[in-house]
Formats: structure tokens, sequence, C-alpha cells
């Protein structure tokens, strides 16, 4: 896919990329990381440079998946998704990954890198593919379970398709929004039609706190807006699946209409990353069209102290073993009162970056080394936690699969996976805030 003498740029540039965008622990690691420890890891990743390059893994499930995004309407006010879903056999080509150049100019802004970082990232990005059919045609006669999902600090709703195809190859269809509260890498929209007609595209790129700024109040603010952009997606959905008609900003090769009568209305889950871990919690709290929800690797600064007593619907906990502190596992055993169906695994040797494409993107070294990648095989991670959440998702829309086969998953049974969390919590004070990461 690369000539493979590019190769070294090529892992250097998306390691400087990626070595922050989910790390919530560190606030700016250009100014933390001094000058020679960029040398020396520069100096590392030329000495990988023949480490083979991964692939983003296709779907373990009967179904064959179809990509496509939903752009509707005008503004930013609007709805932006990318969708995968159950497809018919096709030959259509896979999907393009990381779809816009403005995306790679995002992520640099967000490492506070010069501009041409985001150049060189999308010169050697731009063409990556992942598997699922472009634009593919819509399986019919079945409707499928629905899941919305959000996605974490300073990415974009294409980054997780190791998950959202995995599970629409189980039939399911999953939209994946990209939010427009300042959290996404950068995201866009059109003013009108006839920006769309000449193709006059607004960016809106990652907004970093001010100097000074509150973090909690700045992220509950972004969080409050995602769950209602989760929400207006699902209404459109659901619109859609009545038989509005609604045509597609994108103007793509995909007919939206194949969607009507596609979706079991009342299977609907949410699920999300980090922010998007977050994002879940405050949904579920808000809509309670969501049945059930899954939070992987949640980040709950952003959430408010009294969300959790408002979550009636059932909540399962995904976490890496090497992201996690206490302060945040304390937030989590809030969620966790009597007569509220909850649980929680942590995934051994994992990583904040094994449920984001990036791990799948890397070789080992480099992988390891900007911590993309964990002690865990990153195929094994993912495949977990798609297992667990399938069988959790059976459970709790009751659906009528064999997803459990993977019951023991959600206990936390397996020599992968340790039952609750790897955090201790006994001697933290509950309720402090630590200033933003
Ligand atoms: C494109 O849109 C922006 C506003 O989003 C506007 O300021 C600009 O004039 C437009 N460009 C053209 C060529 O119409």
């Amino acid at each position: 896919m690369l000539p493979s003498k590019l190769h070294a740029l090529f892992c250097l540039c998306t390691c400087l990329a990626l070595v922050y965008p989910f790390d919530w622990q560190v606030l700016n690691p250009v100014a933390h990381i001094e000058s020679s420890a960029w040398v020396s890891k520069i100096q590392a990743l030329m000495g990988a440079a023949n480490i083979g390059q991964t692939k983003i893994p296709r779907g373990n499930g009967f179904y064959s998946v179809g990509c496509t995004d939903l752009m509707f309407d005008y503004t930013k006010k609007g709805t932006f998704l990318r969708f995968y879903y159950p497809s018919q056999d096709d030959h259509h080509s896979d999907t393009i990954w990381i779809p816009n150049k403005e995306y790679f100019l995002g992520l640099s802004k967000f490492l506070g890198t010069h501009w041409l970082m985001g150049k060189i990232m999308s010169l050697f990005f731009g063409s990556v593919t992942t598997p699922a059919a472009w634009n593919a045609p819509l399986r019919t006669g079945e409707k499928y379970p629905l899941i919305i999902f959000s996605h974490g600090l300073g990415a974009l709703r294409t980054i997780y398709s190791a998950i959202g195809i995995d599970l629409a190859s189980h039939g399911f269809i999953v939209a994946a929004v990209e939010h427009r509260d300042g959290s996404a890498s950068s995201t866009y929209y059109f003013k009108d039609q006839s920006a769309v007609e000449i193709g006059n595209k607004s960016w809106l790129y990652f907004r970093t706190l001010k100097r000074g700024e509150e973090a909690f109040p700045f992220r509950n603010k972004q969080l409050r807006q995602r769950a209602k952009e989760c929400s207006q997606a699902l209404s459109l959905i659901l619109d859609i699946d009545h038989g509005r008609p609604v045509t597609n900003v994108l103007d793509l090769e995909f007919d939206v209409e194949q969607l009507k009568d596609s979706i079991d209305r009342d299977k609907i889950a949410v699920m999300g990353h980090s922010f998007g871990g977050a994002t879940v919690i405050q949904t579920l709290s808000e809509d309670q069209r969501f049945r059930c929800g899954i939070a992987l690797d949640a980040w709950m600064l952003p959430v408010g102290d009294e969300v959790c007593s408002r979550i009636p619907q059932p909540l399962f906990f995904i976490n890496s073993e090497h992201f996690q502190n206490p302060s945040n596992i304390l937030r989590m055993k809030k969620c966790f009162l009597p007569d509220r169906k909850r649980k929680m695994i942590t995934i051994r040797g994992s990583v904040h970056q094994n449920f984001v494409d990036f791990t799948f993107a890397t070789g080992k070294i480099i992988g390891h080394l900007f911590t993309l990648k964990g002690d865990i095989d990153s195929n094994v991670a993912i495949s977990l936690s798609n297992k667990a959440s399938l069988a959790f998702l059976q459970k709790h829309l009751g659906l009528e699969k064999d997803f459990d086969q993977w019951d023991s998953l959600i206990e936390g049974e397996d020599d992968h996976l340790i039952p609750g969390t790897n955090i201790d919590t006994t001697n933290t004070k509950p309720l402090c805030r630590t200033p933003e990461e």
C-alpha cells in the first residue's frame, strides 16, 4: 500500500500525531516532552522502519459489511454520521479510512504541531482503507438493531471501524456520529445548498482549552451537546426508517431510502470510547429510547455528579488496564446503585488506544513505543471487547442470536480479562476533581 522506503516517515508521522490525541493524562505533550526526547524517539522510529504494517480487521460475523456517510441537513446544527451496515455481497471497493486532509490538519492543531505535519500525515494516511464495501446496497429482508457510536477527544467518526465493522457483521446497523462541539479533530458542514453546489465546506477545528479556563464547565457543556447530537442522530434514523424522505447533503451513491423499515425500532443502544464513553452515560440519562449503553474506557471528568443516579438502563464499562486511575474509577462506581444492571471488566495488558483503529495501523515496536498497542495482541483485545459487547447487547436488547455464547466475558471470565477493575480505590477521596489531565 505504501512505498516501503517511506515507511519510516509514515510511522513517524502516525505516531507523532497519535501519541497525544487520546491520552487525556497529558495536557500538552509538545510542551512536556523535551526536544531531546523527540530526537531519540525519532531515531528509535527510524530504527524500527522495517516493521510491517498491519491491517484493520474484517468483521467476524455472518454478514458482509457496507459503509456510507450521511449528512443531513445544512449548518453545524445538522447531523453527520458514518454508517456500517449488513450489505449485499457486491463488488464495491473498500472504504477510505480518513477521507479528508483537513482531519489531519485538525490532528496537527490538536497536537500543537506545525500544519506541515498534518500535510505529511495526510500524504501517508490518505489512501489507507478499512474493510467495508463503500456504498454497497443494504442487505434487505431483515430489521436490524441500531447502535449510535460516539468518538473520543480529538477523534472523528471514521476511526472506530474495527468495532463498527464487527458489530455490523453480526447484524447491527452502527451509526458513528461526528461531533460538532469542538472535540473532534475537525469536522465540516455546508452552510446551504449553494455551498454544496460549489463544494464549499465549512470546517470546524479542534478547540483547545483556553489558558486559565476551567475544565469541568467546558467539558460538561461539550458533553451535553454530544448527548444531544446522539439523540438527534437517532431521531433522524428513526424518521428515515418511517419513510421520511431525506436527501443526503453528500449526494453519495448509497440511496438513503434503503434504510426505510430496516431498523428494529426498540432495539437501540449507545456506545462510545473515552469522551464518547462519558457521552454514553449522559445520553442514557437524557434519552430513554436507548435501552442500554456500553462505555469503552470512559473518561468520566465531563460527567456531572448527579447523572449516574438518573440512568435506569443497563450499562457496561469495558476498560483498558493502563488508562484508568482511582478518581475516574470512583466516578464510574457511582453508577453502581442497588437494583441497577451494571457490569465492568478490564482487558489485561491493554491501553487506551486498543479501542481505536490506530492500534492496527502500526507495527509492534512503534505501537508499543507510542502506546498505540499494549502487551495484549490488538486483535485479541478488540475481539474480546466486541464479543463481550455482543453478549451484553443480546441480553439487554432481547436479541435472538447466539451471542450468549460469550456471556462469561461480561463477567470477566477469561485469561485476558479482569472482572471489575485493576485499580485500587480504597484510599482515594471521592469527589476531588483533578485539574484536567
Ligand atoms: C464559503 O463559505 C464561507 C462561510 O462558510 C464563506 O465565508 C465564503 O465566502 C464561501 N466561499 C465561496 C467561494 O462562496
